[in-house]
């Protein structure tokens, strides 16, 4: 199996439905849904928008550490079994603290299952808290600095949630603060909105990656850049299809996006929301991309590249990639 690493994927995005029943019984929550099957039937997007009301409703389930550790270890188990051996997880802490979670509470159980990712499943791991750009920017500030009192070790921030009409710039000030704090930066851009708000996360950010970044190729000057850059583009196809940013998976720029040689890879971003892991994503891509073993093998290769893993290790894997 190819070494891959995982680095778009909301670990909120990988509460699977049984798990929100089995949750909201534990925690004596009361939900909007009926069963599983009702709860599936909403699985069903128009846009974003649509599925972010799904994902925001389910967390309400997630109240203690053991649940957070839990929520953690089932992902990285399944990552594991998708052939991935490094992952950079995104936690909405805002969507946690927001509901009377404290902040020590959630990231707490996660930090708890990262920290045994090597040892339990073989998977190296870092966590990276996303602020939700449809909230102020004050309110991403004092998330981070309640984050970073709790001692947890963090590998980065990123910017998720609602993009269209929700610019970027006010959050400038937290990616200066979390850069000079050794913090790496990335930023959800270009899902719905268009290359714009890809050039606005690079340009006023400073993100080192770009999460999506699927409009990128309607302007040929930002492919030139992220090209001649190495900027890496994380892409997640079945989230495309699923929340109507492509129009089927036939139609997925990530073909164009390799052949222009940009830097880009494969995940899962909020798999038990979008129909499928790793695996199944890397699966429908070959199926109905009809990519090559050798475009496989370069997805394996750029995604480690893109992580932040030290050279030495990034070098280690590439070879593993290679005998593979
Ligand atoms: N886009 C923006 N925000 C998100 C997503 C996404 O695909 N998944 C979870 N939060
Ligand atoms: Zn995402």
């Amino acid at each position: 199996m190819l070494p891959f690493a995982e680095l778009h994927l909301h670990l909120e995005g990988t509460l699977e439905p049984d798990m929100v029943f089995e949750l909201a019984e534990r925690n004596r929550i009361a939900l909007p849904w009926q069963d599983v099957d009702d709860l599936r039937s909403r699985y069903e997007y128009g846009c974003l928008q649509d599925f972010l009301d799904v994902y925001y409703a389910n967390m309400a389930v997630l109240r203690t550490e053991a649940d957070f550790a839990e929520l953690t270890d089932a992902y990285l188990a399944r990552a594991a079994a998708s052939g991935v051996v490094r992952a950079e997880v995104f936690f909405d802490l805002q969507a946690h603290t927001a509901r009377g979670v404290p902040a020590p509470v959630a990231l707490a159980g996660v930090a708890d299952a990262l920290a045994r990712s090597e040892a339990d499943h073989g998977v190296s791991s870092g966590l990276i808290v996303t602020f939700l750009r449809h909230l102020p920017a004050a309110d991403a500030e004092r998330a981070y600095a309640e984050a970073l009192t709790t001692g947890v070790d963090l590998l980065g921030i990123g910017l998720c949630s609602s993009e269209i009409g929700f610019p970027a710039m006010p959050f400038a000030p937290l990616y200066a603060r979390a850069r000079a704090d050794g913090l790496h930066t990335v930023a959800h851009a270009g899902e719905e909105g268009g290359p714009e708000y890809v050039w606005e996360a690079l340009e006023t950010l400073g993100a080192e990656r770009i999460d999506h970044g699927i409009t990128a190729l309607r302007d040929p000057s930002l492919v030139e850049h992220l090209v001649r850059n190495r900027i890496p583009l994380t892409v997640c196809p079945l989230s495309n299809v699923r929340l109507k940013a492509v129009p089927d998976l036939a139609a997925h720029p990530l073909p164009a996006m390799l052949d222009a040689g940009i830097v880009a890879c494969v995940n899962s971003d909020d798999p038990a929301y979008f129909g499928g892991y790793l695996d199944a994503n890397l699966a429908a891509v070959r199926r109905d991309l009809a990519l090559s073993d050798d475009q496989l093998a370069t997805l394996a290769a750029n995604s480690i590249e893109a992580s932040f893993l030290p050279a030495s290790e990034k070098t280690r894997l590439k070879q593993a990639a290679l005998v593979s």
